[in-house]
């Protein structure tokens, strides 16, 4: 091998454990793998490692609201982050959890070589609380009015509508999401990280090379303008690791979230033969770390996270590489549009590469947006992967197989030709290794429409229909197939499935460094066809399911900022002002019979209830657990809305509502009628 084995470890971002992966957070860890896959295939020795960020408020809450514990949460959805990942064939070497044994310990160890370097401070901050909940509110967990603009419904740090920012006791009427209670203050003592003492160390270590230009220039603005002492405690309840010697108080989900690089690490070295985590991570390592991250979690990485190592005698990172943002059709994801694709919905419709082909041809080494155009998508991968690179081989392979008993050419031609695209190889490397990977794309492609040309030049398929010219077209067809198996080497970073295929036909494997050891002579396997066209109609399919998937997890309300308020047959749905009669005449009131009533396992709030409606049984999922016993409700006569469209809940379908009064907790009154009512009969 020409070149020195480097030592690399890779991660990409920590996706919080609350919630699906989608196209946004697939951009990053195909732009990763795709990075990863072109180090190992030039045969450095490159680790790459990932996790589920599995602390925080969010996810305690969520798994409270579906009647789960934190950690039943975090190991469903890391299980289904790691079969998204494995789809899109992104092969991290390693998937952990932040919420580990190896995390506990590297955060707790960080943690006390700040403290005693006299990095950290401890000081009493006053805070919003819940007092019905019994615990402390960050902003976005309180809503109210608008102190300026009167606006209502507004997050409790700033304003929607007209801007304003303000703390949550300065807007008219705040009020928890969580209870609905009106928060208090209440002091309590907060551990901060001493960030301003690592000014220096920051200003140079931000222009030391280790990120974009682009980000650089923005770390100015908050360097220049002084570093605040970082908040790295929580108040219990918390779900995260308790600080040494602090009880009841947690640390920060931002502070052991990027120690879980080194815990996911940690945890592959300790079953890893000749792996060592100090080689890594050590002051001395002579190994390269690069973050893979978007721009939105830079001040994180590039700030607090190299200060923290620097401080607790770790190296900091060789390279923090930030991405944009995704965009579909130009404009952001959006739920009712259907643009905003679950990995998952993705792979029920598409192959996976066809992504990591487009994501590739566009990525290069910005923090700009990258718009997934679903129309250029479909035209660009059809025209570049199957027009131009798979066509290379379909329009040659066949001769060989069947004319040439699968058997390629001896006589070595077009030499000059051939050896340019070798030659591309270090050009390509170079675009690679930059992250300009859309520049490696435009050359392929630049290639790729050369050995088109020539194919059609030569018209192999003319020269096999003569006997004279039969070897020649052999000829043709073996340099055809030696220019393709060059190209699919560049490609295999990006399009690993397509180019194990293709390996299988050629009969080799192929490496950077191998691809000028030709094939003439060689036989080959039968050819099949390596990669079909992309339909539109699946990209009608795809959005179609998005658009469901969306209303779905509205009615379970799986997003983050929704999971705090458990679905519940009380919802507070906004009250039109007036109806017509005919609208209300459409809601079919009916007396209901309540045959059976039985607790729901792991619900809070909700109540099965079995309804008779005149020899018609309902299923109905009620929130009424907090103030009926089951056993009281049986025999019951109520109302029900009959002709509601059932809706999937998390515990199964419910096909209709009961009818109830109150505030919530004790105080629900199912609407109850008289004996003499029958089930069944209509109320108007
Ligand atoms: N848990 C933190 C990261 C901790 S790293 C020690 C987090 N998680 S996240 O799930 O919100 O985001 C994970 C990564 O996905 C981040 O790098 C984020 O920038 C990226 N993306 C999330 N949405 C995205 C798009 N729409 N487009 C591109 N990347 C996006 O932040
Ligand atoms: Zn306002």
């Amino acid at each position: 091998m020409a070149h020195s084995q480097r030592k690399i470890l890779v991660t990409s971002a920590l996706p919080y454990a609350n919630g699906p992966i989608h196209l946004g957070h697939m951009l990053e860890h195909i732009q990763t793998d795709i990075w990863v896959r072109f180090q190992k295939l030039r045969g450095h020795l490159c680790t790459a490692v990932c996790a589920d960020d599995a602390h925080g408020t969010a996810i305690m809450i969520k798994a409270n609201n579906n009647g789960i514990t934190s950690e039943e949460l975090i190991d469903g959805v890391r299980k289904e982050h790691m079969a998204d990942f494995n789809d899109f064939l992104i092969g991290y070497d390693n998937y952990h959890t932040t919420h580990s044994e190896e995390n506990k310990a590297l955060s707790s160890s960080i943690y006390k070589a700040l403290r005693e370097n006299g990095k950290i401070s401890v000081r009493s901050i006053v805070q919003a609380y819940d007092p019905e909940k019994e615990m402390f509110l960050a902003d976005r967990f309180i809503k109210g009015t608008c102190p300026k603009c009167k606006a209502e419904d507004q997050y409790g740090d700033n304003c929607e509508v007209c801007s304003a920012t303000y703390t949550p006791m300065e807007m008219i009427d705040p009020r928890s999401v969580y209870s609905g209670a009106t928060p208090v203050e209440k002091e309590s003592e907060h551990y901060f990280f001493k960030l301003p003492d690592f000014q220096e160390f920051l200003a140079k270590w931000t222009r030391s090379g280790t990120l974009q230009d682009q980000v650089a220039n923005k770390l100015s603005e908050w360097l220049d303008s002084g570093l605040q002492e970082w908040d790295i405690s929580r108040d219990a309840p918390y779900f995260g690791f308790e600080i040494p010697d602090a009880p009841g108080k947690y640390f920060y989900v931002w502070l052991d979230a990027p120690i879980g690089y080194m815990a996911s690490f940690k945890n592959l070295c300790d079953r890893t033969e000749g792996l060592e985590f100090d080689d890594y991570w050590g002051k001395d390592s002579d190994a390269e770390l690069y973050h893979f991250i978007g721009k939105d979690i830079i001040n994180f990485h590039a700030l607090f996270w190299p200060a923290m190592l620097h401080s607790a005698g770790y190296r900091t990172p060789t390279g923090v590489n930030a991405h944009g943002y995704v965009t579909v059709n130009g404009t952001k994801m959006s739920k009712s549009r259907g643009t905003f694709i679950m990995a998952r919905t993705y792979l029920n419709h598409l192959d996976p590469q066809y992504i990591r082909y487009y994501f590739a041809a566009k990525l290069n080494n910005s923090i700009d947006d990258i718009d997934l155009n679903l129309e250029d998508f479909v035209q660009r991968v059809n025209s570049d992967v199957v027009g131009k690179i798979v066509n290379i081989a379909s329009r040659t392979a066949s001769f060989i197989n069947k004319k040439f008993d699968n058997t390629l050419s001896t006589d070595i031609v077009e030499m000059e030709m051939i050896q340019s695209f070798i030659d591309a190889g270090d050009v390509i490397a170079n675009f690679f290794e930059q992250r300009e990977y859309g520049k490696a794309i435009r050359e392929i492609m630049r290639l790729a429409d050369i050995a088109n040309t020539y194919i059609a030049d030569q018209a192999p398929w003319v020269l096999a229909k003569n006997e004279e010219t039969l070897s020649k077209a052999q000829e043709v067809c073996t340099v055809a197939l030696n220019l393709f198996s060059i190209l699919m080497t560049y490609l295999k970073p990006v399009m690993p499935n397509l180019v194990t295929d293709t390996e299988v036909f050629l009969n080799k494997e192929l490496t950077w460094d191998n691809r000028s050891e030709l094939l003439f002579g060689k036989n080959v396997n039968k050819f099949s066809p390596l990669m079909g066209r992309i339909d539109a109609k699946q990209i009608e399919a795809m959005i179609e399911e998005s658009k469901e998937a969306v209303a779905e997890a509205a009615k379970e309300t799986t997003t983050t900022a929704e999971a705090v308020e458990e679905i519940s047959e009380l919802s507070k749905e906004p009250i039109a002002a007036e109806i017509d009669f005919d609208a209300f005449a459409k809601v079919d009131l009916r007396v209901a019979l309540i045959v059976k009533a039985e607790h729901v396992p792991k619900a809070n709030k909700l109540l099965k209830l079995t309804l008779d409606i005149g020899g018609e049984t309902r299923t109905v999922f009620s929130g009424i657990k907090s103030a009926y016993k089951p056993e009281d409700l049986e025999g019951k006569l109520t109302v029900m809305v009959a002709n509601l469209a059932p809706r999937k809940m998390k515990f199964g379908l419910s096909e209709g509502m009961v009818l109830a009064a109150g505030p919530g907790g004790e105080e629900i009154y199912l609407m109850e009628l008289h004996d003499g009512a029958k089930p069944g009969q209509r109320i108007m």
